[in-house]
């Protein structure tokens, strides 16, 4: 079962990076938004991306300018931006990188369920959300996979492939390849509140925002401190501003609904107050740090 066709339905922060580095991999891949300017932002952010890579290859010897231009080209060019979920129709896989929302998930799902060849594989990139009861919704449930990418998708090396107990283990062995050519290295997961990384890290940016929020120490210090005691490559709140705080704070509201007792899922007061002022992090100029495109000012 070779995936060589590739869907990605939203072309946000993480959806622009699965485009590319299914594109890098050797898949065609249609892109899909639901608005043009969106679509735009997110070809342009691929387009900026590919040319990074391009002239640091060139810088490291590993190209010649003429061999950096041509591999841009030729990756761009498997590329398909689209507003039209028909043109998934005769996909391999269609990965789904919406809004951290189960029900808007979930009807996604339905409406592909009808839209795509039957051998279609589908995947979510979902933080948190079970698996499983979007393979129910999508009708197809043993065709269905969690692969959850990490930010920014174009540098971090993992994929979590998650399966359910319905998922055919060829498709478990297709997804798992699938995440190799895209230039990561896959782990198994099981169905599981935010699998391996995110059951450890959200619970762990929780602690870091709570600590700001009692003022036990300022923001700049607490990343300071796991920088250099720690050797994290951020902080916990830069780590957040960069993953969104509405992203975070859906995550931490689903988690918390259906798991009330579990002590390591809470929501801290200053999350629930920065998103209500649309302070969500890098991506609007503004979250725990004020930003100036991808740099803190
Ligand atoms: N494409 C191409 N190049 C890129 C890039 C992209 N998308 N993003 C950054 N780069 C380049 C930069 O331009 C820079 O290049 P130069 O060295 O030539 O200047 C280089 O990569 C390094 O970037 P920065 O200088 O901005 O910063 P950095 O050295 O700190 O590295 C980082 C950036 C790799 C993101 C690093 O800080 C890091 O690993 N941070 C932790 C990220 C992390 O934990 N991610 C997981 C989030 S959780 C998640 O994803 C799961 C979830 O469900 C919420
Ligand atoms: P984002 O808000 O940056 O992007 C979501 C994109 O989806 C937007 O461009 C939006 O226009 C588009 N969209 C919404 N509904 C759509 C639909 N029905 N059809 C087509 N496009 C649609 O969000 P993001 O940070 O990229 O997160 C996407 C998913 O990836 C979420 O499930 C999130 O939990 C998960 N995720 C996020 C991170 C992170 O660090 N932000 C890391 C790993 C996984």
């Amino acid at each position: 079962m070779k995936i060589q066709n590739v869907g990605v339905v939203g072309c946000g922060l993480m959806g622009h990076g699965i485009v590319q580095v299914a594109a890098q991999g050797g898949c065609n891949v249609v892109a899909l938004e639901t608005q043009q300017e969106a679509l735009d932002k997110g070809i342009a952010r691929v387009e900026k991306s590919l040319a990074k890579l391009a002239s640091k290859n060139v810088e490291k010897g590993k190209m010649t300018a003429d061999q950096a231009a041509a591999w841009q080209t030729e990756v761009r060019g498997r590329i398909t931006p689209s507003l039209d979920k028909g043109d998934l129709a005769n996909c391999d896989l269609v990965v789904e990188a919406i809004v951290e929302n189960l029900d808007v998930k979930k009807s996604l799902f339905s409406e592909l369920g009808g839209i795509c060849k039957p051998e279609t594989i589908f995947a979510s990139n979902t933080s948190s959300f079970p698996v499983g009861e979007m393979a129910d919704a999508s009708g197809r449930k043993d065709r269905f996979i969690g692969l959850h990418f990490f930010n920014p998708v174009q540098l971090m090396r993992l994929v979590e492939v998650v399966r359910t107990d319905d998922t055919n283990e060829d498709v478990f062995a297709a997804a798992r390849a699938f995440g190799e050519a895209c230039g990561k290295t896959p782990v198994s997961c099981k169905d599981t509140p935010g699998f391996v990384v995110n059951r450890l890290l959200v619970p762990y940016m929780v602690q870091a925002i709570q600590m700001l929020d009692r003022d036990d120490a300022s923001k700049e210090d607490i990343d300071a401190a796991m920088q250099l005691g720690c050797g994290h490559p951020m902080g916990p709140l830069t780590l957040t501003d960069y993953v969104g705080l509405d992203t975070t704070l859906s995550i931490l509201e689903g988690w918390v609904e259906r798991y009330p007792n579990e002590p390591a899922f809470s929501i801290p007061a200053s999350l629930v107050s920065k998103v209500k002022e649309g302070k969500l992090g890098r991506k609007t100029g503004e979250g725990y740090y004020k930003w100036e495109g991808d740099k803190k000012s």
